[in-house]
């Protein structure tokens, strides 16, 4: 089977520019997908034996017993023959020897992809990934983070983010796969995929990345009308990162000092200019693509910004309330609760907005909360949010949340 896909290597498909894209199938890194892969490559060549055979008779037919003269042309066909015992015998032998030879790697397949192999189960990992139109939540149950309730008491529910999924690199993963609205399938091409989340309904899959990397996931079933830009990324980290990331998301919003009586007094600089964006203008860089190190740029995204401005963090605080976008996000102690959209307790961290639409900076975060529905048609912050509840933003409101939002590293 190495061998088969080693061959089919060279004179199939990979190491072709074309085909080793950021959600190439052909270019796996992790074993799963590795094992689809060479499922792949085993039906390919199985049907390739065929097409040469069946071509090769055709040919030869065409060839041999064409019309040669005017006289063959004008001849009565020549005497039909019916049925052929050993003919048919082995024909219908080679049919069932080929569906074999597919059928049994198959099997095997199914059953190596359906879960973490027994012998690694004790070591596994478990997140559980909720699609929503259209974007991806995902929920960490065994880390438990305090979030404080109405009545200011702490409670304790699972670390959630959403967009990312972040896992421990050379150790499998368990995706609990759920939906809260329509099916949507989860596919992350280089790891595994696909498997359709089914509202009521516990699917799963596993996942392992060889090593540290940052890789991109998508939507793979018709969900609605931004299917096509549900997307999301998979961060796989060494054991050691991991854990400090899931400390440092495990602890409430990061807060800025509050601005001084001083810095409030100062008169206010002009607004922050940002950068228009054309209809429909694609909102990522070549940042987080295989061919940079996306992983360092993560790390980069991780660190704080230069130059907070503490008077405008606080006041996009505020507005955050008063906007009443915390009655669909949370941000752990900052008084946000909403659940219906995703959490963005570290939102900033995060490499990328709007179900992996955009890139996270400064300029698409305005963009996305400039306008969300001309980002991503029908998206439901524009359209039970802003139009229903007729949210308006002023220049100076829209920098404020920014700032703010960019605070939440
Ligand atoms: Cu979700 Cu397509």
């Amino acid at each position: 089977m190495g061998a088969v896909a080693a061959l089919a290597g060279v004179f199939l498909l990979p190491g072709c520019l074309w085909l080793d894209g950021p959600q190439s199938s052909f270019v796996p890194e992790g074993p799963v997908a590795r094992a689809q892969l060479s499922l792949f490559y085993l039906t390919c060549w199985v049907t390739l034996v065929i097409f040469i055979i069946v071509g090769s008779v055709l040919a030869y037919a065409m060839i041999k017993f064409r019309a040669k003269t005017d006289a063959d042309l004008r001849a009565e066909p020549p005497p039909q023959g019916h049925g052929n015992f050993m003919v048919e015998v082995s024909l219908i032998g080679a049919s069932i020897f080929s569906l074999v030879i597919i059928a049994i790697p198959t099997l095997h397949g199914i059953w190596y992809t359906y879960d973490v192999p027994a012998e690694e189960k004790a070591s596994a990992y478990e997140v559980t990934a909720t699609g929503y139109q259209w974007w991806f939540k995902f929920d960490y149950p065994s880390e438990n983070a305090q979030v404080p309730d109405a009545t200011g008491k702490l409670v304790s529910a699972p670390l959630s983010t959403g967009n990312e999924l972040v896992i421990p690199a050379g150790r499998p993963v368990h995706v609990n796969l759920r939906s809260v609205d329509v099916i949507h399938s989860f596919w992350i091409p280089k790891l595994a995929g696909k498997v359709d989340m089914v509202p009521n309904r516990a699917n799963f899959l596993w996942i392992e990345a060889d090593k540290p990397g940052y890789f991109w996931g998508q939507c793979a079933e018709f969900c609605g009308e931004s299917h096509a830009v549900m997307r999301f990324r998979v961060i796989a980290l060494s054991p050691r990162d991991f854990n400090d990331w899931l400390t440092s998301q495990m602890a409430p919003a990061r807060r800025l000092a509050e601005p001084t009586a001083e810095q409030l007094a100062q008169p206010r600089a002009t607004l922050a200019s940002y950068k228009t964006f054309t209809h429909n203008e694609g909102g990522y860089t070549d940042r987080f693509r295989f061919d940079g190190s996306p992983l360092e740029e993560w790390r980069k995204q991780q660190l704080p910004e230069p130059n907070e401005d503490p008077v405008l963090v606080s006041k996009g605080r505020a507005l955050f309330v008063a906007k009443t976008c915390s009655s669909c996000h949370t941000i752990r102690g900052d008084g946000a609760l909403g659940v219906q959209g995703p959490e963005l307790t570290h939102v900033a961290s995060r490499t990328t907005i709007a179900g992996g639409l955009l890139e996270n900076d400064r300029d698409e975060l305005h963009r996305w909360i400039h306008n969300p529905g001309d980002v991503k048609p029908g998206n439901k912050m524009w359209v039970n949010g802003y139009v229903k509840n007729d949210i308006k933003l002023t220049p100076e409101d829209e920098d404020a949340l920014v700032a703010y939002l960019r605070s939440l590293k």
